[in-house]
């Protein structure tokens, strides 16, 4: 794992967007997986006034809720179009989204991991982490060795996302998200995280035992790991300093 630590969300975001222009600039049709929520925000709106050309990538999002109409608000489907696709020039045909609605979940669920395998794999995954260490909608207890599923999310979650939803209106608590062993599998995972309602789950992923209790902790097994966080997600580490130091003592040609 490799923990980038920056002053601001925005710095923090600026590398993570670097690493994937970077990498859209070396392979056209590259792969990417992506998330939503407000973590990724600052990232896509860097992407955006990058004028990357986006017309050959291809893009699986992590999750979605499950019985939502698609053009609710609140859908991930939604929040992609408005915050990135809408900006930038990718096919329509190249956009992958798990289908709340889809008749039958579970070979909808089936379908999504071959049409990733299909696309060749994803090359870069993007994940944010909840409070109580989720990624994707993987929640503690979830298997490390997780496949694209239906997965009920906990109160906590459905409490940290009513702030999306108007009040009153219920938070779906029936999600789709890829599992953990889809995660795992890609080339590169680019967790981000901001602020410090995010600095124990961040503390215990990187420095805490594996454990299905903090899902994220499942990446210090993956080789290509890169942990993209402002300084109040980053307090809670022992080894901060260590990560700055190695962060500013990179030789040159390995500069993000
Ligand atoms: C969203 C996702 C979730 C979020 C996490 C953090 O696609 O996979 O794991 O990344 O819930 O959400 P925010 O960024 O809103 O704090």
């Amino acid at each position: 794992m490799e923990i980038i630590i920056q002053e601001t969300r925005q710095a923090a975001a600026d590398v993570a967007a670097r690493l994937i222009a970077k990498l859209i600039t070396d392979k056209p049709g590259a792969v990417l997986g992506l998330a939503t929520g407000s973590t990724p925000l600052p990232l896509y709106q860097r992407l955006i006034g990058m004028e990357l050309d986006w017309s050959k990538i291809t893009t699986f999002n992590l999750d979605e809720y499950i019985g939502l109409p698609r053009d609710h608000p609140q859908t991930y489907h939604t929040f992609m179009w408005e915050n990135l696709f809408n900006h930038v020039n990718i096919d329509a045909k190249n956009i992958h989204l798990p289908d709340g609605n889809a008749a039958d979940i579970p070979a909808f669920c089936m379908e999504y991991e071959e049409r990733i395998k299909t696309a060749g794999g994803i090359d870069l995954q993007v994940l944010g982490i909840g409070t109580d260490g989720h990624i994707g909608f993987n929640e503690p207890t979830s298997s490390l060795a997780s496949r694209t599923r239906i997965k009920t999310l906990t109160e906590q979650t459905c409490k940290d996302n009513a702030r999306f939803f108007g009040s009153g209106e219920e938070v779906p608590n029936h999600v789709i998200t890829m599992g953990i062993g889809t995660i795992m599998e890609a080339r590169t995972n680019l967790l981000l995280a901001f602020g410090e309602s995010k600095a124990t789950a961040i503390a215990e992923a990187v420095e805490g035992p594996v454990t299905s209790i903090n899902p994220a902790s499942v990446l210090q097994m993956h080789p290509t790991v890169k942990v993209c966080i402002d300084a109040p997600a980053a307090s809670k580490l022992q080894r901060k300093d260590y990560f700055r130091w190695v962060y500013d003592n990179k030789p040159d040609w390995q500069r993000i």
